[in-house]
Formats: structure tokens, C-alpha cells, sequence
């Protein structure tokens, strides 16, 4: 028996739907313990293309149960289109996705908060999805929230869902100047879904202990990525919820000591989308180059992702932060035309060497990287399934990124498809 948590280790898009996917394989359960619809995780199995949002991207693996756990917040409408899609495309989730009872519920209302949030009306714009992720995650903590299991209590829904409602309908009004959303018109969209999505309400922390106790194998799938934590990472330009590994288990309801391996996932260079800082960003030819060979648009907004080198202080601080055990290497192939390839090894702040993440972003956002410079390999990678074959510069970037992560890298990912990858 394993339970195996895997995290981003940048700041999201790092390619854990496909490494999810990959080692998916040798677990019966995978579940995701945090985040809502803002994620976007791609996977590709033999040319065919799926998204998920919201959905474990351990769906596509027959027979595996997947599960949405407390941690999470689910927008029912977007779990119902994910679910009609990946029916489309062939994959049946009934009987195999269970969804916590615990979860909050992102409504309408979260994401009209979210819209008037960025407005910069309330202070600086983060850049978010738009998807209520931060509203939601606020009322949970404020109390006011409505988790699933309200949906299936009538009389419990109608009362907190109007206290909810009439108290945001004041905000918008009066301090945002929007228009007020009407309680029975958010009633009424409830009443449409709830028998869509009660059969998928289960006892997700139940199952997991049952699948505990049977000693199956769990994959705790993180979304986002440790720079984007509320706790730990560049706040306030992060999201609402714990993405490092420690968050699987309040995520989940699984007791810390049951944990064993963390895998964390890392792009050979970095990327980012929305506000913030991120002192290797590349606003240049190269920066482009890595957009455009990587293919770097955002899966859930399409929004072009900001791109730059490799920053080996915020892998540090993920591997520490997470206890990695195990990295993915990912997008190996994106530097393959490239001469040049740097590696961010410290930061120089106010003429002084840092080799540590500031707790206070904006050090962070006057931190001027220092780099190390390795000769590309120009020539392909892409696609490549052993460490043998690749060139020998590529051996020695990856080399170079174990030593200074400190960490074994066991996966390197070389191109999109399920099949593109080196196991080591
Ligand atoms: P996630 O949010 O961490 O799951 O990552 P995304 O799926 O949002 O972004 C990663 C993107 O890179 C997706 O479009 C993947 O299909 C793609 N991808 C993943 N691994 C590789 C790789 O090794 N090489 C290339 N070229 N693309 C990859
Ligand atoms: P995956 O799982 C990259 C970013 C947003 C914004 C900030 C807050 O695909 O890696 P939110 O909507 O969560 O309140 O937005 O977090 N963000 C992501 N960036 N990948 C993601 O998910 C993200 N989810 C949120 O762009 O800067
Ligand atoms: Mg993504």
C-alpha cells in the first residue's frame, strides 16, 4: 500500500496532467484534494487530446475510482460540461467519480464576486481564472459557504444560499456598482442541477480509508503549483488553497503518517499566468521562442503564459517546502533548437547574493537573477523514450538540475504524448 501525493513545483502548468496520467497507472484511486476548475491539466494519449478541470486527470484509466475531495471547490455546472465531455470522447464517469460532500460549491454568485474583484476597484488584480475560486474559498472560511451536502437539504440551501446572495448583492451594489443577482434565479439554476449531481455525492473520505485498510495504491493529485500556495507562496499573487503536498491531506481527510512518496513536477524551464512577480521572466525574442516551441497558452483561460529560464531557487524551495522525493522533469523538448540554456542558481537583491524565496514579494520582485549557462544540445529530443539516447548537453542540463534540485529525477517528459516520456 502507497499513498503518493503529486505537486506542481513552479507555479502551475507544469504538466502534472500528464505525469498524473502516467503514473496513474500502478494506483486503483486518484484524487484531488485542493483548487476547483482554475486548474487545466492536457493530457494526450495517442494523438487524442483531453482537458480536465476539475475531473482527476486519472479518468482516463479505466477502472480507476476517482475522487473530488473536501479540499476542492466544485462548480457544478463546470463539472457537469466536464463530465458531457469526456463522455464525448469515449470515457464514462459514473460509478467511478465521487465527490465529497464536504466540498464547496463555487455558484454563480462566487464567480460575479470574483469578475467584480478584478474589476481594481478592491486593490491590485491578481489575474485570476475567473472561476470563484477566491470567493468560494473566502465564505468556506468566513463560514457562509455552501458545501455539497447542502444540496440535497432543501430547506438548508434555500436560507444560506439567500443570506449568502443578499449579502453580496449589497457589495456589488453599493461598492462595485453592478448589477444585483436575483436569490430566486440562483435557486431556481440550483434546483436544475441537483439531480445531475447527487448521484456523484459519496463518502470520498470513507472510500479512501476503505482503500487504505485494502492496502490499494493513492494518488493524490495537486493542482496549481507551490509558488501559487496561500501559505507559502508569492502572496498575494497566488491562489485560495494549500497546493504543496501537506494539503492532500487536509484535502482528503488522510492522516499525515500515511503518506509516502511526493512527486513533484517541473518544467526544464518556467512559466506563469496572471500577476505577480518572477525574476527570470524572459520579455524577449526568448521568451517568445519558449512560448511558442512549448505551446504555452493557458488551458482554462487561453491567456499566453509568461515564460522564462529555469529559476533554481523556487525548485529548491518546492522540494524543500513539499519533501519531494521524486521529480518529473517536464518539456525537455521545448529547449531542444536552443545554443544557450540558463539556470537561475541565486538571486542578487540590493547588490547582495540571496539564495532563499523572500517571504516579502516584492524583494522577490526586485530579486535579479544569477545564472549558469550550459551549451544546448541542438538537436531532437522530442519524443524520446531512453536516457541513453539523449544528446550528452541534455544529459548534462538534467545532471546539473538533480545536483542543484536535490532531488532523484525518475520521469523526464520529452513531448506531450503519454508515449513521449523516459523512465529512469
Ligand atoms: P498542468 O496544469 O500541470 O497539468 O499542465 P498543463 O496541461 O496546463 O500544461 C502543460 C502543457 O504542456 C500541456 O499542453 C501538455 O500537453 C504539454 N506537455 C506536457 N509535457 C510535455 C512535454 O514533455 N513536452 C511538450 N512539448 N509538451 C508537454
Ligand atoms: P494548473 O492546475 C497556472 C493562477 C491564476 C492567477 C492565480 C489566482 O493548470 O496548473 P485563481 O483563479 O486560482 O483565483 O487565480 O493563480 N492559476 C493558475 N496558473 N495553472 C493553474 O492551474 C492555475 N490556477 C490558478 O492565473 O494568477
Ligand atoms: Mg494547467
Amino acid at each position: 500500500m502507497a499513498i503518493n501525493v503529486l505537486v506542481g513545483m513552479q507555479w502551475g502548468d507544469e504538466g502534472k496532467g500528464k505525469i498524473v496520467d502516467l503514473v496513474s497507472e500502478k494506483h486503483d484511486v486518484i484524487a484531488r484534494f485542493q483548487g476547483g476548475a482554475n486548474a487545466g491539466h492536457t493530457v494526450v494519449i495517442d494523438g487524442k487530446e483531453f482537458i480536465l478541470h476539475l475531473i482527476p486527470s486519472g479518468i482516463l484509466r479505466p477502472g480507476k475510482t476517482c475522487i473530488i475531495g473536501s479540499g476542492v471547490v466544485v462548480d457544478p455546472q463546470a463539472l457537469l460540461k466536464e463530465i458531457e465531455e469526456l463522455r464525448e470522447l469515449g470515457v464514462e464517469t459514473k460509478g467511478r467519480l465521487i465527490v465529497s460532500p464536504r466540498a464547496h460549491c463555487i455558484l454563480p454568485v462566487h464567480k460575479a464576486m470574483d469578475r467584480a474583484g478584478e474589476s481594481g476597484k478592491s486593490g491590485k488584480k491578481i489575474g485570476t481564472t475567473g472561476r470563484g475560486i477566491g470567493p468560494t474559498y473566502s465564505d468556506k472560511a468566513q463560514r457562509v459557504g455552501i458545501p455539497i451536502h447542502y444540496l440535497l437539504d432543501g430547506e438548508k440551501l434555500k436560507a444560506a444560499v439567500t443570506a449568502l446572495v443578499n449579502t453580496k448583492n449589497s457589495l456589488l451594489k453599493n461598492f462595485y456598482g453592478i448589477e444585483e443577482l436575483d436569490v430566486g434565479e440562483m435557486l431556481a439554476y440550483i434546483k436544475s442541477i441537483v439531480p445531475k449531481i447527487a448521484p456523484y455525492i459519496g463518502d470520498t473520505r470513507r472510500v479512501l480509508r476503505n482503500a487504505i485498510d485494502k492496502n490499494l495504491e493513492i494518488l493524490c493529485e495537486g493542482a496549481q503549483g507551490t509558488m501559487l500556495d496561500i501559505d507559502h507562496g508569492t502572496y498575494p499573487f497566488v491562489t485560495s488553497s494549500n497546493t504543496v503536498s501537506a494539503g492532500a491531506c487536509t484535502g482528503l481527510g488522510i492522516p499525515p503518517n500515511k503518506i509516502d512518496t511526493i512527486i513533484g513536477v517541473v518544467k526544464a524551464y518556467t512559466t506563469r499566468v496572471g500577476e505577480g512577480p518572477f525574476p527570470t521572466e524572459l520579455n524577449d525574442e526568448m521568451g517568445e521562442m519558449l512560448r511558442g516551441e512549448g505551446a504555452e497558452f493557458g488551458a482554462t483561460t487561453g491567456r499566453p503564459r509568461r515564460c522564462g529560464w529555469f529559476d533554481g531557487m523556487v525548485a529548491r524551495y518546492s522540494v524543500e517546502l513539499n519533501g519531494i522525493g521524486e521529480i518529473a522533469l517536464t518539456k525537455l523538448d521545448v529547449l531542444d533548437k536552443l545554443k544557450t540554456i540558463k539556470a537561475c542558481v541565486a538571486y542578487e537583491v540590493d547588490g547582495k547574493r540571496v539564495e532563499s524565496i523572500s517571504d516579502d514579494v516584492s524583494i522577490l520582485e526586485r530579486a535579479k537573477p544569477i545564472y549558469d549557462e550550459f551549451d544546448g544540445w541542438q538537436s531532437t529530443t522530442a519524443g524520446t523514450t531512453e536516457f541513453d539516447k539523449l544528446p550528452d548537453n541534455a544529459k548534462k542540463y538534467i545532471n546539473f538540475l538533480e545536483k542543484h534540485m536535490d532531488a532523484e529525477i525518475k520521469i523526464i517528459s520529452t513531448g506531450k504524448d503519454r508515449n513521449s516520456t523516459v523512465i529512469l
